[in-house]
């Protein structure tokens, strides 16, 4: 039996974050560049049944057995089981990879289950379409943090610039064209629970002030749909310094985050906030492509742990490929 591979790539979050647990819009799109790799072999010399994991990135290599109810890998695995009604799996060791950033806001946890799902589902003969991967990792998702919008499973699952309304279908994002972000790393780690619970925490002390803030985030991410679909980039710089300073307001920024805005404003870019749960994690500016360079260079010299230039564009549309 040949061992299976499957992939599944990063992400960024272009508007929207946080406001989208509630209910609002909010924009992503895939960062091929940063990858989970999930490889499954057949160990026919194994006792029956024995899974054999193997995830040297967060230094783990168990059996499926010895891990608890709650690991997420472990969960992503009887998902998989429960979802094709495999009650005697074959022997088989699993690998998985990853070069995403953990707790970095760039989907590290979405993109290890989603590869792993589909690296499994298929080594197990049945694929899983991509509507049931989705909403598989989205109930992995909730044990990172109780309350995932939902959106960080779906543009990985899909692989596609995405137009995200918690609980709806997806909405594939058109382009106008393919335009450029360089995604800028503080370097500090931020686990999107923390987060996530801390602005939950915020909004129950005061709802009205946290409510007029997603309202005015999710009005931004609507805007930025159409300035996106129009490629008017000068009004989407716009709207992403707006979004920023919603997020500054809502208190998940940080001084880290705001120095490398700072400095990718100062180097030439158009427009420029933090990207995923904030506090530390990811910033995301959006450059002409050949101010790219400088930009990502400026964040490196002003603190950024490491820099990726990426496009954003749609698989199948000339324009904006
Ligand atoms: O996984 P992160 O760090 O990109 O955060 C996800 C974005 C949030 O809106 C903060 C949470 C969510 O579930 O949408």
């Amino acid at each position: 039996m040949p061992a299976f591979t499957a992939t599944a790539p990063g992400k960024v979050i272009l508007f929207g974050e946080h406001a989208v647990v509630y209910g609002r819009p909010a924009i992503a799109a895939p960062v091929s560049q940063v990858r989970a790799r999930a490889v499954v072999s057949a160990e026919p010399r194994h006792p029956a049944g024995q899974v054999h994991l193997q995830a040297p990135d967060i230094d783990l290599e168990a059996d499926l057995d010895e891990l608890p109810e709650g690991q997420p890998l472990g969960r992503a695995i009887r998902e998989v089981y429960s979802a094709l009604g495999v009650v005697h799996p074959p022997a088989c060791t699993v690998r998985i990879t990853s070069t995403i950033p953990v707790a970095s806001g760039l989907g590290s946890g979405a993109a290890v289950t989603v590869a792993l799902m589909r690296a499994l589902s298929a080594f197990l003969g049945h694929p899983l379409p991509a509507e049931r991967l989705s909403a598989m990792a989205y109930e992995v998702e909730k044990l990172h943090h109780g309350t995932p919008s939902g959106i960080d499973n779906t543009v990985i699952t899909y692989g596609v610039p995405v137009y995200f309304v918690r609980g709806q279908p997806i909405q594939r994002l058109r382009l106008g064209e393919a335009f450029t972000l360089v995604i800028g790393d503080t370097g500090i780690p931020s686990p999107t629970a923390l987060a996530v619970g801390e602005v939950r925490r915020l909004w129950q002390a005061d709802p009205l002030a946290y409510e007029a803030l997603f309202d005015a985030i999710g009005q931004i991410a609507q805007s930025a749909r159409q300035a996106i679909e129009a490629g008017r980039w000068e009004e989407l710089a716009a709207l992403m310094d707006e979004n920023q300073a919603c997020l500054r307001q809502m208190g998940v920024s940080s001084p880290e985050l705001e120095r490398l805005v700072e400095t990718a404003g100062a180097a030439g870019a158009l427009g420029a906030k933090l990207s995923g749960a904030g506090r530390g994690g990811n910033m995301i500016a959006l450059v002409e492509p050949e101010a790219a360079e400088a930009v990502a260079a400026a964040l490196r010299s002003n603190g950024a742990a490491r820099t990726i230039i990426t496009t954003v564009k749609e698989p199948g549309n000339p324009n904006a490929a």
